[in-house]
């Protein structure tokens, strides 16, 4: 799920340096500070094809983004199944009179099976996730008491149970990271270190809880993508107790759930489910290829929460590509199946609805403050207490409680 309401998959880091003693360049703060007058209000942003509608309904394939497969050369630049990360072979140094202080990354986590909202209402294929577990548990601590067994979900049906799952038969939780979502996951933790440890000597050779947080949402999958990036940048930590910064669920300002009439009045006025002239003219444009696409999914031609956007059917259709499984038939015609031309076209309507609601529409920045301002303004105070402490010559230390 890209947009709507649902919780935002999002994983962070954080990383708060030993600081240096000696106070940055005095010159160079002038440098920083002078920029002052730059604009605060929404400009449109550069003609694209991702933002043109004619390519999005009249075009052909996607760009040369990737959405079958997580392996791409390390200098791609959009791969959805496994987006591009910082990697030594693709870091560039910046020149020697700056110095690291402070990085804090926040990234979409790695890929995963589809949320159950997405999956067609009659779906022709099981989807397993055996080849994991999904640790769920608690132990004592502080004081610390008798050790808990490492207990895992595994999903199973019962044949007294005469329910059939929604979407998908199988072995896995929708959603949940799959097998191939954690190994990227790991993958992705060995490079952070690669670039801050080896490369740039900026983070200490072993895990340091002074130096190095980790934030997660109340969605479980981005605790799934953290278990495996932390083994993935300091090894020795596998199987060893890691704290996990998060945020209570009614306030989690990594994923916004908390009311904001301000920001649902605005959405209202240009997003999903509004009458906005740019964003109807989209779905209009678009109806023959949703008709096509229901009549193989089974999908109620009048249910709103398909028709409204084509996040369902992007999620739907990408998620299967990403883990290498066939684009769907219909379960009544198996003749009539769903091309990779139709699902390239799904992918481009997707992208322009993306650039549509978060940066294209005027009211857009308005609205990432209003849904998203708390995050930004500690993320904010995260960066000016490192600069504080550059400034003094301090480390500053103890910022854990918000990353
Ligand atoms: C797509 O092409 C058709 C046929 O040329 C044209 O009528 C239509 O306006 C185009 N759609 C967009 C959104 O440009
Ligand atoms: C992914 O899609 C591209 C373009 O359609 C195709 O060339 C490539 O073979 C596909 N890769 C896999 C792993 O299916
Ligand atoms: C979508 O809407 C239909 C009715 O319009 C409803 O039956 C279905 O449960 C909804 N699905 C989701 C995932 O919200
Ligand atoms: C795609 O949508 C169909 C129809 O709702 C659903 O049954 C299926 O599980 C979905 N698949 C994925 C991968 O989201
Ligand atoms: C550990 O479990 C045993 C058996 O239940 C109990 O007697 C003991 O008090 C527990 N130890 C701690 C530290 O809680
Ligand atoms: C899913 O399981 C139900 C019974 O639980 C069965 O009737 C149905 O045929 C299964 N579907 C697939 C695609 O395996
Ligand atoms: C969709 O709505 C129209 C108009 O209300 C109705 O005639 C039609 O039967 C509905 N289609 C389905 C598949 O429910």
């Amino acid at each position: 799920m890209r947009f709507s309401s649902s919780p935002l998959p999002l994983a962070i880091l954080s990383y708060l340096p030993s600081l240096p003693t000696s106070a940055a360049e005095p010159e160079k703060k002038g440098k920083c500070q002078a920029n002052t007058d730059i604009s605060l209000k929404w400009h449109a942003p550069a003609q694209t094809k991702i933002n043109s509608l004619s390519s999005a309904i009249n075009g052909t394939g996607i760009y040369g983004f990737i959405f079958n497969s997580s392996q791409s050369p390390p200098d791609t630049n959009y791969n959805w199944c496994n987006m591009p990360h910082i990697n030594p072979t693709t870091y560039v140094r910046p020149d020697s009179s700056y110095k690291l202080a402070y990085v804090e990354i926040i990234h979409r986590h790695h890929k995963r099976t589809p949320y159950a909202d997405n999956t067609f209402p009659h779906e022709t294929y099981p989807w397993d996730c055996s080849d994991e577990g999904l640790f769920y548990g608690g132990r004592p601590l502080n004081p610390s008491g008798n050790d808990s067994a490492s207990t895992y979900w595994d999903v199973y049906t019962s044949p007294s149970n005469p329910l059939a799952p929604a979407g998908f038969n199988g072995t896995c939780q929708f959603p949940q990271i799959t097998r191939g979502g954690l190994d990227d996951s790991h993958q992705h933790g060995a490079d952070l270190f690669a670039v801050y440890s080896s490369l740039l000597n900026f983070l200490h050779s072993t895990y340091d809880p002074e130096q190095t947080t980790f934030r997660v949402t109340n969605n479980v999958i981005t605790s799934q993508v953290a278990s495996m990036l932390v083994a993935g940048m300091y090894p020795s930590l596998a199987s060893t107790l890691i704290p996990l910064q998060i945020q209570s669920a009614s306030i989690d300002s990594l994923e916004p759930a908390y009311p904001c009439s301000a920001a649902d009045a605005l959405s209202s006025r240009y997003g999903v489910g509004s009458t906005n002239p740019t964003w109807t003219a989209h779905l209009s444009a678009s109806t023959s290829l949703k008709k096509r696409l229901d009549k193989i999914s089974g999908v109620n031609p009048n249910a709103t929460n398909w028709s409204q956007s084509w996040d369902h059917y992007f999620d739907n259709l990408s998620s299967r590509l990403c883990h290498q499984k066939p684009l769907p038939c219909s379960a009544t015609n198996p003749e009539n199946c769903v091309t990779q031309e139709m699902a390239n076209s799904v992918f481009r309507l997707g992208e322009w609805e993306y650039d549509f609601l978060y940066r294209s529409a005027r009211q857009s920045l308005e609205f990432s403050k209003s849904s998203f301002g708390i995050w930004i303004a500690e993320l904010a105070d995260n960066l000016r207490s490192a600069t504080e402490g550059e400034r003094d010559g301090l480390a500053r230390y103890g910022r854990r409680s918000s990353f």
